[in-house]
């Protein structure tokens, strides 16, 4: 933590927020909604790999101990220079006058010490998209932005490998020099995963329970799923991508396998909550919370996707749009684990898309999501999968207009009108704060033609 090595015998469950204001009396990381939406606890999470520490900004709220043992957590108190002066991120935002009653301040400028520290280009964008999981709620949002964009300007000379650069240009503190060496040591001192107990409560990102539930958990006996190595990776095998449930969404993000199948992938991830949740939030995770408006459910129920679960040495594969049975109701047992997660390749001639409308269109959670899957031959749709969230008690597969699309041509689309009448009669949205059931099925229906505009789009761009 920060500079100092920690070992402690506090529960596993207890939050690393809690932990850190309560326990080590570093009260600099604030508490605000507790629900990993405003960013005021974020701290940083450095893990060693190949050689080099990588950090990722996190909500401290909703991260339990378990899921950072052997990490290096950096709090806003360990960015301060050790000369005293402030760090330039902290100059910056100060120079821009970014901070009017300061709550919101500490979780911006670990966001940005995030920055400073990740592989993104040096760009304004890149550096505001860094901070998009901070809130300030006295709406100080030009001047943060000049601030970063400041930031952003001055990391342009960095060189790739830059940690030397930081330190040497008062970004951070010089203990960050030794983090590397230290963690290093500890590997080892962990200990084997724990087996899988289905005794246990499975823990993934824990960006849906610690909402739910954090009290309880504490004192829970729980299984941390999230550094779990035989759950982690993408790889190729034959003709499918294999995942470990435990990947989360910036490791697709990141995953050069993933990029090259999706190439749009980060257009999608974008709309998909924000920079912190997105580097805890797991794909098994987003299949078991069940939303009926899970992004990456619907993404991977286009796909044609297989869950393959475990309990105690007993294996079975199912598919992922046979998973769901009911509101929030699974055909899985509760003590089973996803362990991977699969999907067939697309071929050169298949299209991909997926698209979400949320009332905000950055850190929302959908009112309507989709995604769609085509094979296409001489310009006629050979076979179809169409999935849509928001629409129903569970995420669907809409069965029926996928048949109805195979055989059809792309050159006269004729049968729009017809395809989503059968899209309307697979659904039955209900009203709530996300919308009305009418401006849902609405919505579908624009969001099934948006599919269709952007292949359209595509081809001709090939053309
Ligand atoms: C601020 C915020 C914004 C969000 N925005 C979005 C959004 O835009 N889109 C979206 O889809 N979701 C969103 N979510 C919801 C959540 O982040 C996702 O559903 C996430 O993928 C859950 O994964 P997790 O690993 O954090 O789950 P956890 O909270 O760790 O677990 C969720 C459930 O899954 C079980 N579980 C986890 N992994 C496994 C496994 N491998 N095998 C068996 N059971 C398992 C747990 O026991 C638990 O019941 C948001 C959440 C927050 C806090
Ligand atoms: S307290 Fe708001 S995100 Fe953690
Ligand atoms: S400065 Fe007051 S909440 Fe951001």
């Amino acid at each position: 933590l920060n500079e100092k090595e920690i070992a402690c015998t506090r529960p596993p469950g207890m939050t690393l927020l809690d932990f850190i204001r309560y326990e080590q009396n570093l009260k600099g990381t604030k508490i605000g909604c507790r629900e990993g939406d405003c960013g005021a606890c974020t701290v940083l999470v450095g893990s060693l790999q190949q050689g080099r520490m990588q950090y990722k900004s996190m909500t401290s709220c909703l991260l339990p101990l378990g899921n950072v043992q052997g990490n290096h957590i950096v709090t806003i108190e360990g960015v301060n220079l050790e000369q005293g002066q402030l760090n330039q991120c902290q100059q910056a935002m100060s120079d821009e006058g970014a901070t009017q009653c300061g709550f919101c301040t500490p979780g911006f400028i670990v966001s940005l010490a995030g920055f400073c520290l990740g592989d993104k280009l040096p760009t304004k964008e890149n550096a505001i998209a860094a901070m998009d999981g901070n809130i300030c709620r006295c709406t100080g949002y030009k001047s943060i932005e000049r601030a970063a964009g400041h930031i952003a300007t001055k990391l342009e000379q960095a060189p790739a490998d830059k940690l030397e650069f930081l330190v040497a240009n008062n970004f951070l503190p010089s203990h960050f020099k030794s983090v590397a060496k230290k963690i290093a040591a500890f590997q080892g001192l962990n200990g084997e995963p724990e087996k899988n107990n289905p005794a246990l409560k499975k823990i993934g990102g824990g960006t849906d329970l610690y909402v739910q539930q954090a009290d309880a958990l504490i004192n829970a006996d729980l299984q941390f799923l999230s550094n779990d190595e035989q759950l982690k990776g993408i790889v190729l095998e034959k003709n499918l991508c294999v995942m470990g449930s435990a990947v989360t969404v910036s490791d697709l993000k990141q995953s050069t396998i993933f990029r090259k199948i999706f190439p749009k992938f980060d257009q999608y991830a974008k709309l998909v909550s924000s920079t912190p949740i997105r580097n805890m939030a797991t794909i098994g995770g987003n299949f078991v919370n069940a939303s009926p408006i899970g992004d990456f459910t619907i993404f991977f129920l286009a796909l044609g996707a297989t869950v393959h679960l475990r309990k105690g040495n007993e294996k079975r594969s199912l598919y992922l749009r046979d998973l769901y049975t009911g509101y929030k109701q699974l055909a899985k047992e509760k003590d089973e684990l996803i362990e991977k997660i699969s999907f067939p390749l697309p071929s050169k001639n298949d299209f991909f898309n997926f698209e979400k409308i949320s009332k905000r269109t950055h850190l929302d959670i959908a009112s309507v999501n989709t995604a769609i899957s085509i094979s296409i031959e001489n310009n006629n749709i050979t076979k179809a999968t169409l999935s849509a969230g928001g629409v129903g008690p569970v995420p669907l597969l809409l069965s029926r207009t996928s048949i109805f699309l195979e055989g059809k041509s792309l050159g006269i689309n004729d049968w729009m009108e017809d395809l989503l009448k059968i899209a309307r009669s697979e659904i039955a949205p209900i009203s709530d704060a996300r919308g009305s059931s009418d401006y849902k099925y609405f919505l579908l229906c624009q969001l099934i033609r948006a599919h269709f505009e952007v292949l359209k789009n595509e081809r001709a761009a090939l053309t």
